[in-house]
């Protein structure tokens, strides 16, 4: 079973070496990549996410600041803090956590984040670039998954994606990038007539759902490639993907595990891209001498 398993815990950690090396290089040019993420109220999910990118993020010899601010602030307190880092020399990436509470219009925050600094690949400028092909911050999930199949050597070419999900951090971009990479790409989502119709059709099954075992051997062909974006608890508190693991790899020539698959390449691929933008600061002000 184990060499059927695509564990981003394991790439991540290559990556983030390869990273801290590059951050490191960097450092020597006199510029340290500053990552900045904002946090508010207090749910406790996004409190561990940020804990984690900000754990990462020192690991691999980045700048991180951490902006903690009350579920009452108000919309345009929360617009000064993001203005405040855009004009921030020191930070070349800003992440606002989400969910914000819902008197605050995520939306508006988002569009107020400079898209050169949106290393969560949130901006609708970012997202447009993303839909054309142009270079840009991809979103961390979706560009964590295009890395896992790179590094797993896993042929996307002329193959039938099928992404279960349609959010707009997960999986409309991944269909994109699939699509970028001449895959043949199929949205479902809850609406969805006869979904094990289509998903047993899939060469590369991704799924982002947020309901727990979900997919089962039913849903999948023998011999798909099948990434679990979901991150559940089961009935006994146990984290747990959107797919029915122990069932699913019976079928599979290859799966992400949860925990271990997916998550860990989320938080790699956000400090890759804060690299990418501290590179980017730097070939400028270069070039401006
Ligand atoms: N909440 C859940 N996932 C994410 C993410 O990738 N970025 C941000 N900013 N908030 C999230």
């Amino acid at each position: 079973m184990d060499e059927k398993l695509i564990s981003g815990k394991a790439i991540g950690k290559e990556i983030r070496e390869e990273i801290k090396e590059k951050v490191a290089e960097l450092k020597k040019e006199g510029c340290t990549p500053g990552l900045a993420v904002i946090l508010v109220g207090d749910n406790q999910a996004s409190h561990t996410y940020v804990r984690n990118k900000q754990k990462s993020s020192g690991e691999v010899g980045m700048k991180s600041e951490l902006v903690e601010l009350p579920s009452t602030v108000t919309e345009d307190e929360l617009l000064g803090h993001v203005a405040k880092l855009n004009a921030d020399d020191s930070i070349h990436g800003i992440l606002v956590q989400l969910p914000l509470p819902n008197h605050i219009d995520e939306n508006r925050i988002i569009l107020a984040i400079d898209p050169a600094k949106d290393v969560d690949g949130f901006h609708p400028v970012n997202v447009g670039k993303m839909m054309i092909g142009q270079q840009t911050f991809l979103s961390c999930t979706p560009y964590g998954i295009m890395k896992l199949l790179e590094r797993k050597n896993i042929p996307v070419r002329g193959k039938h994606a099928v992404i279960v999900g349609r959010s707009n951090i997960v999986g409309k971009p991944m269909g994109q990038l699939l699509l970028q990479q001449d895959a043949t790409v199929t949205y479902c989502h809850s609406k969805t007539e006869d979904l094990p119709a289509i998903t047993k059709q899939a060469d590369i099954l991704v799924v982002a759902i947020g309901r727990t075992k979900f997919i089962t051997a039913e849903h999948v062909k023998d011999g798909a490639v099948v990434i679990d974006v979901g991150m559940n608890r089961d009935e006994n508190g146990k984290l747990c993907g959107d797919v029915d693991f122990d069932a699913v790899v019976e079928k599979a020539s290859a799966i992400t595990p949860v925990p271990g698959g997916v998550g860990p390449m989320t938080i790699t691929m956000l400090l890759e891209n804060t690299l990418q933008s501290a590179e980017q600061t730097l070939a400028e002000s270069q070039g401006q001498k």
